[in-house]
């Protein structure tokens, strides 16, 4: 789950970095959604807000950390018109409860990364279960041709952006990695010139599956996969 300390830094390098490519890879994948979808690790709304423009369905966006969605709630509350469609699901995703519909998609965006292995396998079906048959499952995936964690690296500025007289910088450090899983340390600075004038560090685990091991876990739970742009899979229930 997203660290309280990292929400303030969260849509100002999203914007700079997945999301506008999502914004283009996305719509494609979701044409002749029309019905319902349901948006796993929702965070603070950016890509559900898009999700609501390129398609006229109820979306269920489904977010587990209070400061997310409290800025997701927030950027709803200036558009009284999604209001009407956009229901957010306070719990975790294998707490989904959907009342018994199913919806026609399923949205993961920049989510499975947090998802410690186990947690995982045991999503792939709760989520088929949620879909009608023929549903589509959307998610990111950085891994390439094979997957896997990434190796260990010394620590290094992976964005920053100018807010006023501040500038907002994080830096990451993979500590270690096995083949599924990486410990990484993150530096959250706001800096004004030289001077430091915050400083949070967060230490946590992130999990990459190998390709063979996510496409075991997808096709026993009863997924085939379809096509999607670089950067995307699409998977449609059996
Ligand atoms: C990197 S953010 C991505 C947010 C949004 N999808 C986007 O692309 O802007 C990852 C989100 O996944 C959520 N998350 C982490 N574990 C989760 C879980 N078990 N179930 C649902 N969401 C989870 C986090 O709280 C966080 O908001």
């Amino acid at each position: 789950m997203t660290d309280f300390l990292s929400v303030p830094f969260y849509d100002l390098l999203a914007e700079e970095s997945h999301v506008p490519r999502i914004r283009e890879t996305l719509p494609p994948v979701l044409e002749g959604v029309r019905r319902s979808i349901l948006e796993i690790g929702a965070g603070t709304g950016l890509i559900t807000m898009s999700l609501a423009e390129w398609t006229p369905a109820e979306i269920f966006a489904l977010e587990p950390s209070a400061g997310m969605r409290g800025v997701l709630l927030s950027r709803l509350s200036g558009r009284p018109d999604l209001l009407e469609r956009v229901t957010v699901l306070p719990c975790d995703a294998l707490s989904v409860n959907l009342d018994g519909e199913p919806v026609e998609a399923v949205v993961m965006i920049n989510v499975m990364y947090a998802l410690e292995p186990g947690y995982r396998k045991r999503l792939w079906p709760v989520l088929a279960a949620h879909l009608e048959p023929g549903g589509l499952l959307v998610f990111t995936w950085r891994g390439g041709g094979g997957g896997g964690a990434p190796a260990p690296r010394p620590l290094q500025e992976v964005h920053s952006r100018q807010v006023g007289r501040h500038t907002y910088r994080v830096s990451l450090e993979i500590v270690e990695s096995t083949e599924e899983a990486y410990k990484g340390r993150y530096l959250y600075r706001i800096t004004q010139g030289d001077r430091v004038v915050s400083e949070e560090e967060i230490v946590g685990h992130g999990y990459r599956p190998t390709w063979e091991t996510l496409q075991e876990e997808l096709v026993s739970a009863g997924f085939v996969q379809s096509d999607a742009p670089e950067g995307l899979l699409a998977w449609r229930r059996t």
